[in-house]
């Protein structure tokens, strides 16, 4: 089976032709992060408007690249939810349109399903399929819309139970309001990862709280620590030189800890001993190392995707779309874009420390 993937949630038009089995057959995303940079985060209609321009040409170089006709497809995937209304419409009309002109079934697709499951995408160089986790594992998704942690029993969304989630911010999102804070352009998190590796968080770390205080909980706020390093760029200036990767260092270091905690703390509760990682802020090299420390010290086995993976991908959606058409699922041509996710949320959003 190949399926054509389309995402148009946030800010990478993005499309893919994925067999059921993770074969990634072309993959292209065009990021429109140059577009949003001057605003620092993004603008919902410039997204919308950037996304119906790029759809196309996008679609058309997936199937290229793929060696596909749209004849010779399965079906088509889209992202129907969650993510910006107008930018999901886009995606979700284009998608509509191919599926009816060459008479394919239609799948929508929830975007945090498939990051869940892109692990199990199959890129040049990916890991055979004996090195993909078994079903249940524990997942961390942290990307600059969404965190949370999630145990994972199947491929569907009734098989996927949110554990717990932030209250406030995403952990990208919190690198990003930092790193604009401090002057270092959008978006900050690359950057900010960079400066940490020449930090030293113990130089630094009364600039910012650490964040794990409610050990037992596996709810994240990351909203305080972005607070208090807003207070602390008030009240000395924007740090320069060393201090500025000090800096860097204490806050990605106080976000990495609780990242890891809280997933290593359900990964015991659930007594599940397979991890997996999914969402732009897995491409964070100290993230990365921590959490395979912690997970090599608990006999946890972590699975890190590649980062073309990790990041907004049209490949995830084709491939969870595939799932769903293989399941015998399809959608009507109504399909409507909703932003909100399917998965049930148990955290409640907004107000205090956890
Ligand atoms: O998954 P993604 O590409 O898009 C969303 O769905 O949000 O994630 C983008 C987010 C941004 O907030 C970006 O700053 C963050 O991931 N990010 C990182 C790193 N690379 C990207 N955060 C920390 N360290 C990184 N190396
Ligand atoms: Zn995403």
């Amino acid at each position: 089976m190949r399926v054509l993937g389309i995402e148009t949630s946030c800010d990478e038009t993005a499309a893919a032709v994925v067999t059921e089995g993770g074969e990634v057959l072309s993959d292209v995303v065009r990021s429109q992060v140059a577009l949003h940079a001057p605003y620092g985060g993004v603008v919902p209609e410039v997204a919308a408007r950037d996304h119906a321009r790029a759809v196309v040409p996008v679609v058309r170089e997936a199937l290229s690249r793929a060696g596909v006709t749209l004849a010779e497809l399965d079906g088509v995937a889209v992202t129907s939810r969650p993510g910006l209304a107008g930018a999901l419409l886009v995606g979700l009309q284009a998608a509509k349109g191919l599926a009816w002109a060459a008479g394919k079934p239609l799948v929508g697709v929830d975007h945090l399903v498939g990051h869940l499951l892109a692990v199990f995408l199959r890129r040049d160089g990916a890991p055979a399929p004996e090195a993909l986790p078994a079903f249940p594992y524990v997942a961390l998704l942290a990307s600059g819309g969404h965190t949370a942690i999630y145990r994972v029993d199947g491929p569907s969304v009734g098989a996927i139970r949110e554990l717990g989630a932030t209250r406030d911010d995403a952990a990208g999102e919190a690198f990003d309001k930092v790193a604009k804070l401090l002057g270092l352009g959008y978006p900050g998190g690359p950057v900010v990862d960079r400066l940490a590796a020449g930090g030293d968080a113990a130089a630094a770390a009364e600039a910012v709280p650490a964040l794990t205080a409610r050990k037992e909980s596996l709810e994240f706020s990351f909203s305080g620590i972005k607070s208090a390093v807003a207070r602390h760029v008030a009240r000395r200036g924007r740090p320069e030189g060393q201090a500025l990767h000090d800096l860097c260092a204490a806050f990605q270091g106080a976000v990495v800890d609780a990242l890891v905690q809280k997933t290593v703390r359900a990964a015991r509760a659930e007594g599940i001993a397979r991890v997996v990682l999914a969402g732009g802020v897995a491409a964070n090299r100290g993230l990365r190392a921590t959490m395979a420390a912690a997970c090599a010290r608990r006999d946890v086995a972590l699975f890190v995707p590649p980062f073309a993976s990790c990041t907004d991908n049209g490949a995830m959606i084709a491939y969870a779309g595939a799932l769903r058409l293989a399941a015998g699922e399809r959608d009507a041509l109504d399909l409507a874009p909703e932003t909100r996710t399917a998965l049930p949320r148990v955290t409640r959003k907004g107000g205090g420390a956890r």
